[in-house]
């Protein structure tokens, strides 16, 4: 097959390429990423080299770029990661969210139409809303209900891409999967946030009083439930994907103050988010019963895994946290 992948220098895209590629190895990936802030090459170095990849940088935003890529390259499958991703940046600048999540979708669902290309579209737990300490958890029927300029432009994608299968018969099929961690988190999300400032002997921002709630997947295991999807999804379909791993950020702080041996003097409690979502929970039965996929690696063994590669990856979180990252944390928590 030959498959664009789109926000592939970036945390899912990235390890979705390593795992793809070590899977099946025969087939040709082209990634398009446009390289903001979030996109970074240094997270493809053990593929950059095969000669059935090739990295294009390019804006899903730019029309005439998109349209000219699928006329000079044929697809069988699209993968579209490519995405504004982090809540706090859409508070404070919600304007790109638009033009990447729904502008940039609609330029990618508008060429792979032409050539009915198999599109499949990675979205995100967070359109449905947020949930109460007792509600059942999201599922594919659960209406969307989303509260933040993220949240809200990824419904806004999710709309459009499946308004492309109704009316038009793409072939297509969507995940709104939950929170994922590992390798190649870029540092302003939660994880890579607390663990590189514990590794710093920095301290660690917590919202609000720390009882918000998160449902944690391995990124790994997300990469997995596309693949499964892929492969024996049922086209116009979604399938929401989770880690059966609810924990409140301070169940989640005090287990990586263990880990790194550190105490509860290095928790900083900082002013909420505005908006706060406060918990997000998957019910994954569907893609369970109808394609066979779990997840495999449990929130501990994930846990320590993605310490031990941040401690063995220091250069790659360091040299982020030294550039433009310093002026977004500086307006995010003021120092
Ligand atoms: P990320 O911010 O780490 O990476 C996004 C990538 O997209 C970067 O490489 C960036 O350069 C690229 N990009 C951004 N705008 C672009 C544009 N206009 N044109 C081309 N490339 C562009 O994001 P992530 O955490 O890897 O998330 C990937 C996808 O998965 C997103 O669609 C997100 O909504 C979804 N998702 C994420 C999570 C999570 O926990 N991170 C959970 C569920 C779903
Ligand atoms: P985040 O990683 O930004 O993901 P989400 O898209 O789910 O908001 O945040 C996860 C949770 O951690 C969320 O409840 C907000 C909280 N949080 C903190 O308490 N401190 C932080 O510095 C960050 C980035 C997040």
């Amino acid at each position: 097959m030959k498959i664009l992948i789109t926000g592939g220098a970036g945390f899912i895209g990235s390890n979705f390429i390593h795992y793809w590629t070590r899977k099946y190895p025969t087939d040709t990936i082209v990634n398009l990423d446009k390289l903001t802030y979030a996109g970074n090459l240094e997270n493809l170095r053990a593929v950059e080299k095969l000669p059935n990849y090739k990295f294009i940088q390019g804006d899903i935003a730019d029309e005439k770029l998109v349209e000219k890529l699928f006329s000079e390259e044929q697809f069988d499958l699209v993968v579209h990661f490519a995405a504004e991703s982090h809540v706090d940046r859409s508070i404070l600048d919600p304007d790109a969210f638009i033009q990447t999540n729904i502008v940039g979708t609609h330029n990618l669902l508008r060429a792979a139409l032409k050539s009915k290309t198999r599109f499949h579209h990675v979205s995100t737990d967070e359109v449905f809303g947020s949930l109460q300490k007792t509600d059942p958890a999201f599922n594919e029927k659960t209406p969307y209900d989303p509260r933040s300029p993220y949240s809200a432009s990824k419904a806004a994608s999710d709309h459009l891409v499946r308004a492309y299968f109704h009316t038009y018969g793409l072939p297509i099929t969507i995940s709104n999967c939950s929170n994922n961690y590992g390798p190649y988190h870029f540092p302003e999300k939660l994880f890579p946030l607390f663990i590189t400032n514990l590794l710093e002997d920095k301290k660690i921002p917590v919202y609000g009083d720390g009882t918000s709630v998160r449902d944690w997947l391995y990124v790994e295991d997300h990469c997995s439930a596309i693949d499964c999807i892929i492969r024996k999804g049922q086209i116009g379909e979604t399938y929401c994907v989770g880690g059966n791993s609810e924990k409140t950020n301070k169940e989640f702080t005090t287990k990586i103050l263990v880990l790194l041996g550190k105490g509860d003097e290095m928790i900083e409690y900082v002013t909420d988010r505005p908006g706060h979502d406060h918990r997000y929970a998957i019910d994954a039965t569907k893609i369970k019963n109808e394609l066979d996929w779990e997840p495999s690696v449990t929130f501990e063994e994930g846990l320590e895994r993605t310490v031990k590669w941040f401690r063995e990856n220091e250069a790659w979180w360091k040299s982020i946290k030294s550039g433009e990252y310093q002026d977004y944390y500086k307006k995010q928590y003021g120092k």
